[in-house]
């Protein structure tokens, strides 16, 4: 791994939430290890006055808190790297100072014009903040490249999506735009790309010839917390299907790509999202359930329900749990059905994809459940990064008896390696211009595009219900029938803690 050309990174919304906690323990695990510019320089910005001082005070804070590097001897040499600007994202002429303060750290870090924006912002300033900074020629690569970096979500439906793609196109080249997505810059995802691609004896196995089902979950025991106002105009499906999970369904369902590089990738990506087999109107009732979390006890402690919870409307229809099943029409995929589901308040906290494997065509030990006797690869996202398979053993003695057992690899396993955040990966790449892990436009609508027709008919169509689950549930149970055999189910990491109090086990 080499260093990224010197640079100014220039983060607005600079002393917010994800700047904070995020971006600021990234860019220092990133500096402890060597992988920052020789020369950098941050340049916050907020609409408040602050001092540089005060500022780097703050930066020492942030690391203190929410860095997980050991090494925290070298805050005060990093914290010096940053600045402090009063800039009001809405009001053209604030963007002026900046003009000043990034040519003196031009000349100060030699970064020859290299610029990166990062825009850590509430979504209503996506559109603005791009805009203001190209009417200033902020966006000019005549000298060193300006790179923008943009927060997920991206929009709120394909045709917002589309709007802001296009005003964000009106002064920025595509190669610019970098789309977070933050699950891609998680090793484990990244891993399944290498687990597909790099081993000999999953990809021909890899198809609908073999595989039976693939299923993704999500879940959060945490409830929406003090996020009311955000999650009511939100929900499940956008916060988390059509970003995170049809993402992870993307990396397992692509085919081989030509090479590693970022367009390859995405351009395989992107073909799987146009292939999703579109949900009908009059099918979204069957294929997509929605819910939301009851009021439950949960380990002793009474938890509210979603519409008790601070700035919801006591008659939210917003889902707090979504399942979905759909097809993907191509050749490798014809017949196998997906199924994702993401859920706040369910047992416990968990990410995992799981490949069901079909039976063999001959069963011959029929005292096993059809459960028992299919293979399943679990690739666990978090917590406990790792993957699992699951495969039948005769139990000893009479008879023949078979039992599910595992083979298991878990990350932690690597006791020399630290898994990086996965912000640490993604801005690495972005100061390197590698914008593999990044969302292209076409693979952020097409996204949109599949998802739409539920988003509309859940917001339109009243008689679709919103199921209630007990907080400390899997969901509502509508959500099992997706899975139409009588004898398959979703993977349950762990039991439902509202109606026994059993402690997760995953
Ligand atoms: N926080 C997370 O964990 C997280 C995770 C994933 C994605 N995101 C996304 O990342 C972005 C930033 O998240 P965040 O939690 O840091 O947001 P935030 O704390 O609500 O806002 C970040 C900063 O933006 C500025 N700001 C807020 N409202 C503004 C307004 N109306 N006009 C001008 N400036 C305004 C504020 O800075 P000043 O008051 O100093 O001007 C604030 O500190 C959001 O788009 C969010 O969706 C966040």
């Amino acid at each position: 791994m080499n260093k990224p050309d010197n640079q100014i990174i220039v983060i607005f919304g600079g002393r917010g939430d994800l700047a904070m906690r995020k971006i600021v323990p990234a860019l220092y695990a990133l500096y402890i290890q060597k992988l920052l510019p020789e020369r950098f320089a941050v340049i916050g910005t907020g609409r408040s006055l602050f001092s540089d001082n005060a500022y780097r005070d703050e930066i020492g804070n942030a690391v203190m808190s929410h860095s997980s590097e050991t090494d925290k001897s070298r805050i005060s040499d990093f914290a010096e790297a940053f600045n402090y600007l009063a800039v009001d994202p809405v009001k053209i002429d604030s963007y002026l100072c900046l003009r000043s303060t990034l040519e003196r750290l031009r000349e100060k870090i030699s970064s020859g014009g290299n610029t990166l924006y990062y825009l850590s912002v509430p979504p209503a300033l996506y559109e603005v903040i791009p805009r203001h900074l190209a009417a200033h020629h902020y966006n000019d690569q005549s000298e060193g490249w300006k790179r923008l970096i943009i927060e997920k979500p991206f929009g709120m439906d394909y045709d917002s999506a589309l709007k802001l793609n296009t005003a964000l196109l009106e002064s920025w080249d595509e190669s610019q735009i970098y789309r977070i997505d933050h699950y891609l810059g998680k090793e484990t995802v990244q891993n399944i790309l290498v687990t597909r691609f790099s081993n000999g004896i999953f990809e021909p196995l890899w198809n609908r010839n073999y595989i039976h089902h693939v299923e993704i979950t999500s879940s959060e025991s945490l409830g929406i917390e003090m996020r009311g106002e955000y999650y009511e105009k939100t929900g499940a499906l956008r916060d988390m299907v059509q970003n995170h999970l049809l993402h992870l369904v993307g990396f397992i369902a692509m085919e081989p790509p030509s090479s590693i590089d970022s367009n390859s990738i995405r351009n395989e990506t992107v073909k799987v999202f146009q292939s999703l087999r579109p949900i009908k109107p009059e099918e979204v009732i069957s294929n997509a359930i929605r819910g939301q979390y009851t009021g439950a006890h949960v380990k002793g402690e009474l938890l509210k329900g979603y519409r008790e919870e601070e700035h919801v409307n006591p008659h939210s229809i917003t889902e707090t749990f979504a399942a979905l099943k759909f097809h993907i029409d191509n050749w490798r995929w014809g017949g196998v059905p997906f199924y994702v589901r993401t859920g706040k308040r369910l047992p416990t906290r968990v990410t995992e994809a799981v490949i069901h494997f079909k039976q063999t065509p001959h069963y011959l030990f029929s005292q096993t459940r059809i459960s028992e006797a299919c293979n399943q690869l679990i690739i666990r996202i978090q917590p406990d990064e790792g993957i699992l398979l699951k495969f039948g053993m005769k139990i000893p003695g009479a008879g023949f008896k078979v039992k599910n057992v595992n083979m298991d690899f878990h990350y932690s396993d690597l006791a020399e390696e630290r898994i990086p955040e996965a912000y640490e990966r993604l801005l690495y790449d972005s100061m390197k211009g590698d914008s593999t892990l990044y969302t292209r436009s076409d693979a952020v609508l097409a996204a949109w595009s599949f998802l739409d027709p539920v988003i509309k008919a859940w917001h339109d169509n009243h008689d679709i219900p919103v199921y209630g689950y007990p907080a400390g549930t899997w969901g509502p149970e509508r959500a099992d029938e997706l899975i139409e055999e009588p004898e398959l189910t979703w993977r349950y990491p762990c039991k439902n803690l509202a109606d026994d109090g059993i402690y997760c086990e995953l």
